[in-house]
């Protein structure tokens, strides 16, 4: 069999712009990154407190390793800790961990409607903009897959009357990975109640930022409010990695029975799981730095502002210039280069087609001469 395929679609990947390469880091915070023996400014790091720089200890030195599956012999008091903290922290009933937040969001989608009689008389509607992990898990389920416009909550509404699905769920992210914006969530949980759907939040870029505690874009929820179903990662603010998936005992419990990555793979590393905790911990006690990095995002707005850049609707740590064509992200993502600033090209298939962006992410670890530096090199890479 010939596998000429490979280098055909590499080719035209080439010719599109849209070839992706790995860059090998030599050192990285939230403020800087070196490449290459090249120290440039960071503006592409999900470490949005800076708390990657700030160094933890565990109350006691864990195993690296699990060594099997949590139902085998993986699951270890490390995580058992790190997963009641979060219960009584967000106010759910039973987590449980995952090694990634793809993992996370795909494998639990798909476990739940694992069921092929269920899964006949279901419906996932998800947001147009959803996270590649949560289409997923809805392409792998046996479920009818309905996708809304971003945040149109008139179109989720009139997708949900039309359904005649006996399961319905909803999916949306709190904080829109690529274009920085907010979830209605009030709004979405208020569809959710009167179709008698359940709400699933991928919360990956609310953790740790928003709320008064940095609890998240459900922190300010009451009981009756919260999502069903509420996904957390740890490898953007708390700069650590993994993920937690929070419901109720007996959606914990279902997961358990059928959730495959679950089952079938060696559970999250205890060290991970302690150290997590420990930063987590910390993340609490970060008004501090979430002030820093409102004071931040708020500059860098009203420079770009002042400058005429095409700024998003964000109150967020994610401030994408959307510039359409790839080729073009890409030379401007070059120029900045050269001029010490670490700013990634964001191209297609990542986002849709057309809207290849330069997704800027601010940080606490910036200083306010960063920002202007960021903003006049954009003003004139972008002339
Ligand atoms: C919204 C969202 N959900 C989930 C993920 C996946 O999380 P992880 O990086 O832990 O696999 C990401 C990260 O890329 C994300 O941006």
């Amino acid at each position: 069999m010939s596998f000429d395929f490979i280098n055909t679609h590499l080719h035209a990947r080439q010719q599109q712009a849209l070839l992706r390469t790995r860059h090998c880091v030599e050192h990285a915070t939230a403020h800087e990154i070196t490449v290459a023996g090249k120290c440039y400014l960071n503006f592409a790091s999900n470490d949005y407190l800076g708390l990657g720089e700030t160094s933890i200890t565990a109350n006691q030195l864990a195993p690296l390793g699990s060594h099997s599956s949590a139902l085998v012999t993986g699951y270890h008091w490390q995580q058992q800790q790190l997963e009641q903290s979060l219960c009584e922290q967000l106010g759910y009933q039973a987590a449980m961990l995952f090694s990634a937040g793809f993992s996370a969001n795909s494998s639990v989608i798909k476990a739940l409607f694992q069921d092929q009689s269920v899964a006949q008389h279901s419906a996932i509607f998800q947001d147009k903009l959803n996270h590649a992990s949560l289409i997923d898990g809805a392409l792998h389920a046996n479920a009818a897959l309905v996708r809304f416009k971003h945040n149109d909550m008139n179109h989720l509404r009139s997708r949900l009357e039309k359904s005649n699905a006996q399961h319905k769920l909803i999916i949306s992210e709190g904080v829109f990975s690529m274009d920085g914006d907010q979830a209605p969530l009030a709004e979405l949980l208020s569809l959710a109640k009167q179709h008698n759907a359940w709400l699933m939040i991928d919360d990956a870029h609310g953790f740790g930022v928003l709320g008064n505690s940095g609890l998240g874009s459900c922190e300010a929820l009451t009981a009756e409010q919260r999502p069903d179903i509420l996904v957390i990662t740890f490898g953007k603010a708390v700069a650590s990695s993994g993920a937690c998936v929070l419901g109720s005992q007996a959606f914990i419990d279902y997961m358990l029975q059928f959730n495959r990555d679950y089952i079938y793979s060696t559970a999250m590393s205890p060290l991970i799981a302690s150290l997590t905790l420990a930063r987590i911990k910390a993340i609490q006690h970060a008004d501090d730095k979430r002030a820093k990095l409102n004071a931040n995002i708020a500059l860098f707005k009203q420079l770009a502002s002042t400058h005429n850049l095409a700024i998003m609707p964000s109150n967020t740590p994610i401030q994408p210039i959307v510039l359409g064509c790839a080729e073009q992200t890409l030379h401007v993502s070059e120029q900045l280069k050269q001029q010490g600033i670490w700013l990634t090209a964001i191209r297609p298939p990542t986002v849709a087609h057309n809207t290849a962006r330069l997704r800027i992410t601010l940080t606490t670890a910036h200083t306010p001469s960063d920002i202007n530096y960021l903003v006049s090199s954009l003003v004139g890479a972008l002339k």
